[in-house]
C-alpha cells in the first residue's frame, strides 16, 4: 500500500528519499514521486512505474527537505498526475489514506478558485492547506485536517518547514543527529535511525533539523516517548536469496523458535504468555471467543478455530474482518484480532465495533507499536521479525505459533488438559523448528514438482479439519504469487459441486498427514483420482499406504495431528514459490497486492 518518506536534516535529500522509498518498495506500489524545497521553490518529480523508472529522469536537485510517497490507486488511477506529491502555491503533500468528504471538499475549494488537476482526494488536502496558510504550515495543517473525515498519515513541506500528521494510518517520526525523518513503516529509515517516536492519531508534528516538537488537536505540546527499535536492517534485505519470499520461508524456524523462546518449559507443563492481561477466572468463565483476521491471518484463525475447539471443547467463531464489522458481537466474550502488520484497516474497524459492545479484546500481532496493539486489552507478539515479501509466510507460521501456546493455555486453566499431555504436547511443538528444516533441506524435489505444473490453469488443495486451513492457505498463496486460479476445500465438500471442475488438466494437492480424518481424505482422493486429477499428496513419512492411490507424494516428518499443518504449510509455500518462478512472475510484488492494507 502507500508509502510515506520525509527528511529535514543537513545532508543532501534526494539520495535518502529515494534508499528511504526503495526500502517500501515491498508495500506494493504503482507509482512514485518526491518534491524537494531547493532554496527557492518546492520542485516536484513523480511518475507512474517503479522507483528506478523515477530515479532515471530525475535531474540533479540540491535540497536538503523533502517529501517522497510510493502510490498505490484506491482513487484515480494508477498515472504520473495522480501520483503523488500533490501541489497548490508552495505547498507540496504526500497521504496515505482516503479522505472520504474529498468531493464536498472539492467543489467548496473549486468555488473559491482553486483549480483541480488530478482524480485524487489528496489534491484536496493540497489545496486546503494552501487556503489556510498564513505563514506557519502546522498552523495550516492543523486547521485542515480539522476539515477532514476520513483516514491519513501526511507530510507536507512549505519552505524549509515540514509538518506530518496521522489519523487510523501508521506513521514514525526517525530521530538523527541534525537530521530527521518520517516513514509510514519503519524499515524505511533504519539505515539512518533507530530511534522513533511513533505519532498517535490526530497528532501534529513539527519536525526541524535539529527537533521535533508534536501537538495535540487544541495545539498543546505533547510529549512522546523515543523508542530504540531493535530490529536488523538484514532482516529488511534478501541475504543472497532470490527473493524475500524465498528468504523468509527460510527463516521460518527460526521465527517459530523466537515465538516460542521463554514462553513454555516442556519439563513443568508450563506456558507463560507475556502480554496477555486475562485473569484465570476470566479464562474460565469464557463463553464465546472470536477469531478476527484478514488474508493469510484468516486463515490462521480459521486453524486457531479448531485448536481452541480441541483444547478448550468450547465453540469459536472465526470472521473476516470486513464482515464482523456489521455482525452482532456480544459483551463479555473475546475478541482475538489477528494481523501481521496490525494496521489493517478492515481489523482495525472490526475491533473497534468489539471494543464498543463490550468484548474483551486480544491481539496476536508482529509489528510493536502498530494501531492494533495501541487499542486492544492485550497483546501477544508474534516474533518474526519484518516481513517483506507481500506474500505473508513466516508471520504465518508464528501466528499459528501463539495460536498452539493460547489454545494450550486457555485448555490447561479451564481444566480440559492435564499436565502429562501438556508437556507431550509441549515436547512436541519443540520439535517443530528442526522439522521444517528437514522439509527445507529436501526443496529441490518439491522445485521439481512444483515446476510440472507452472502451465496449468487451475489448482485445487483440498485437506481435512486441521489441513483445511492450510489448504485455503496454500490456494491464496499460488493465487497471489503466481496468478494461477486455485481453490481451497475441505476434502469433504467437493462431492457438492467444485467435483464438477475436477478433470485431468486440474492438479489436486491433498493434505493427508495421518489423524482422525485421514481414511476420509483417502476416499476423497480416490474421487478425485476416478476423474483422472493428477494427486500430489502430503503424506507423513511414515505413511506407506497413501501412494497406492495418488500420483506423487511429497513426505514431512510425523508429528502430532494438530502440529503437522505447520510442516504441510511450508509444502504449500514452497509449491506456489516454485510455480511462480517458473512462470516468471513478480514474486515479492505481485500486481495489485500491498503488504499491509489501510484502506476499507
Ligand atoms: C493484505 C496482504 C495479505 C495479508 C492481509 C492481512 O491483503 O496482502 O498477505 O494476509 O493483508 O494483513 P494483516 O497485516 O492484517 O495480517
Amino acid at each position: 500500500m502507500c508509502g510515506i518518506v520525509a527528511y529535514n536534516g543537513i545532508r543532501q535529500t534526494v539520495p535518502i528519499l529515494i534508499d528511504s522509498l526503495k526500502r517500501l518498495e515491498y508495500r506494493g506500489y504503482d507509482s512514485a514521486g518526491i518534491a524537494v524545497f531547493n532554496g527557492n521553490a518546492v520542485e516536484v518529480h513523480k511518475d507512474k512505474g517503479r522507483i528506478v523508472d523515477l530515479e532515471k529522469i530525475l535531474p540533479a536537485i540540491s535540497g536538503t527537505i523533502g517529501i517522497g510517497h510510493t502510490r498505490w490507486a484506491t482513487q484515480g488511477r494508477p498515472n504520473k498526475v495522480n501520483a503523488h506529491p500533490h501541489t497548490s502555491g508552495r505547498i507540496a503533500v504526500v497521504h496515505n489514506g482516503i479522505i472520504e468528504n474529498y468531493q464536498q471538499l472539492r467543489d467548496w475549494l473549486t468555488k473559491s478558485g482553486y483549480v483541480f488537476i488530478s482524480e485524487t482526494d489528496t489534491e484536496v488536502l493540497a489545496h486546503l492547506i494552501n487556503h489556510y496558510y498564513d505563514n506557519n504550515l502546522t498552523d495550516a495543517v492543523m486547521t485542515a485536517l480539522k476539515d477532514i473525515k476520513g483516514s491519513y498519515a501526511v507530510a507536507v513541506i512549505c519552505g524549509s518547514e515540514l509538518v506530518a500528521a496521522r489519523k487510523d494510518s501508521p506513521l514514525v517520526i526517525g530521530i538523527g543527529e541534525g537530521e530527521n525523518f518520517v516513514a509510514s513503516d519503519i524499515p524505511a529509515i533504519l539505515n539512518y535511525t533507530r530511534k522513533v517516536i511513533f505519532l498517535d492519531d490526530l497528532e501534529v508534528a513539527s519536525i526541524a533539523q535539529d527537533h521535533v516538537s508534536i501537538f495535540d488537536t487544541h495545539k498543546n505540546a505533547v510529549q512522546k516517548t523515543i523508542h530504540l527499535i531493535d530490529l536488523d536492517i538484514r532482516d529488511a534485505e534478501k541475504s543472497g536469496y532470490e527473493h524475500f519470499m524465498l528468504k523468509e520461508i527460510h527463516e521460518q524456524p527460526r521465527a517459530f523458535h523466537e515465538t516460542l523462546a521463554g514462553r513454555i518449559s516442556e519439563l513443568e507443563g508450563i506456558i507463560k504468555l507475556d502480554g496477555l492481561n486475562l485473569t484465570e477466572d476470566e479464562i474460565k468463565n469464557m463463553s464465546r471467543i472470536n477469531m478476527i483476521a484478514c488474508g493469510t491471518s484468516f486463515n490462521a484463525g480459521l486453524l486457531g478455530k479448531y485448536l481452541f475447539e480441541q483444547s478448550t471443547y468450547t465453540h469459536i467463531d472465526v470472521e473476516i474482518a470486513s464482515e464482523f464489522r456489521y455482525a452482532h458481537s456480544s459483551p463479555g466474550s473475546l475478541v482475538i484480532v489477528i494481523s501481521q502488520s496490525g494496521e489493517t484497516a478492515d481489523t482495525l474497524a472490526a475491533l473497534r465495533e468489539a471494543k464498543s459492545s463490550g468484548c474483551m479484546t486480544l491481539a496476536i500481532t508482529n509489528v510493536m507499536g502498530s494501531t492494533i496493539t495501541r487499542e486492544v486489552d492485550s497483546v501477544v507478539y508474534t516474533r518474526s521479525g519484518p516481513e517483506i515479501g507481500v506474500a505473508a509466510t513466516k508471520t504465518f507460521i508464528s501466528q499459528l505459533c501463539v495460536l498452539y501456546l493460547l489454545s494450550l493455555y486457555f485448555g490447561k486453566v479451564q481444566g480440559k488438559i492435564n499436565s502429562d499431555r501438556m508437556k507431550r504436547m509441549l515436547a512436541s511443538l519443540k520439535q517443530i523448528p528442526a522439522q521444517m528444516t528437514r522439509i527445507l533441506n529436501n526443496k529441490e524435489l518439491i522445485k521439481n514438482y512444483a515446476q510440472k505444473f507452472a502451465s496449468s490453469n487451475d489448482f485445487f488443495f483440498i485437506g481435512r479439519t486441521f489441513n483445511y486451513p492450510i489448504a485455503l492457505e496454500g490456494a491464496l498463496k499460488l493465487k497471489e504469487i503466481s496468478y494461477i486460479h486455485a481453490e481451497g476445500y475441505p476434502a469433504g465438500e467437493l462431492k457438492h459441486g467444485p467435483l464438477a471442475l475436477i478433470t485431468k488438466d486440474v492438479p489436486v494437492i491433498a493434505i493427508a498427514t495421518k489423524g482422525a480424518t485421514y481414511d476420509k481424505m483417502v476416499n476423497n482422493v480416490k474421487e478425485v483420482k476416478a476423474r483422472d486429477a493428477y494427486v500430489l499428496a502430503i503424506a507423513d513419512e511414515k505413511d506407506n499406504e497413501i501412494e497406492k492411490y495418488v500420483d506423487a507424494v511429497i513426505r514431512v516428518p510425523a508429528t502430532e495431528e494438530m502440529f503437522s499443518p505447520m510442516l504441510s504449510t511450508v509444502v504449500v509455500q514452497l509449491i506456489s514459490y516454485y510455480i511462480a518462478k517458473a512462470r516468471n512472475c513478480p514474486i515479492d510484488q505481485p500486481r495489485n497486492l500491498a503488504k499491509s492494507v489501510t484502506v476499507e
